[in-house]
């Protein structure tokens, strides 16, 4: 069965994170990144980033766990367990920020080049440290302007600009790793903690 989500079911389906990305975040991408040829957007919403990709002339698979109003995904189904396409080069979104460690993890071992917008908070976190050690990644792009606010769904009021800081989070297979370091002053036998100098 499909879920299907209008905005009347919007505040029932709050879990889903159902905001969309302004466009400007995504041209943005394109002129900060060379993106490959065959992309999927496998949360890809009302296809607010799918959109922009293919106006631009990528290609662009677009998946998403629900349907919502106004956009028709290629496919419905849930990342998490989602089998990767074949062809696909690239994987771009802005994930539910709660599974965004769980988008992160996956869309590296589906394709080589993955391009996440994500708040800059989400480099914080104990819990997502070990996986920043193993896989850093190759780029992250700060947005120094704030993007416009992300339209919730059901959302027809004033653009407002976002509360949060947004980068785009790039990891590419191959690339060196970005010059950031992350420190745990909380657990003194972190290698990298106070103390130690690299
Ligand atoms: C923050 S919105 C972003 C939508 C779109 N990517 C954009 O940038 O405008 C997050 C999207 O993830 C979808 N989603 C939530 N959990 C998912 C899952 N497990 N698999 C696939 N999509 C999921 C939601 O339905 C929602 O459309």
């Amino acid at each position: 069965m499909t879920l299907r989500v209008n905005a009347t079911h919007a505040r029932a389906e709050r879990g889903l994170d159902p905001y969309w990305t302004p466009p400007e975040a995504t041209r943005a991408l394109l002129q900060i990144e060379r993106l490959p040829q065959n992309n999927w957007e496998p949360a890809c919403g009302n296809g607010a980033i799918a959109k922009v990709l293919r106006s631009a002339g990528r290609a662009v698979l677009s998946s998403d766990i629900a349907r919502y109003d106004g956009f028709e995904p290629d496919f419905v189904a849930d990342y998490l367990t989602a089998p990767v396409p074949h062809g696909v080069q690239a994987v771009v979104t802005n994930p539910p920020f709660k599974l965004a460690i769980e988008f992160v993890a996956k869309a590296i071992i589906d394709a080589p080049y993955v391009a996440l917008l994500l708040r800059l908070n989400f480099l914080e976190s104990v819990r997502r440290l070990p996986f920043f050690r193993k896989t850093p990644p190759a780029r992250i792009w700060v947005s120094s302007r704030r993007l416009p606010m992300m339209q919730r769904l059901g959302w027809d009021g004033r653009q407002a600009p976002s509360n949060h800081c947004f980068a785009w989070f790039v990891w590419e297979r191959g690339a060196a790793a970005a010059e950031i370091k992350w420190f745990d002053w909380g657990n003194s036998d972190d290698s990298n903690g106070p103390g130690d100098f690299e």
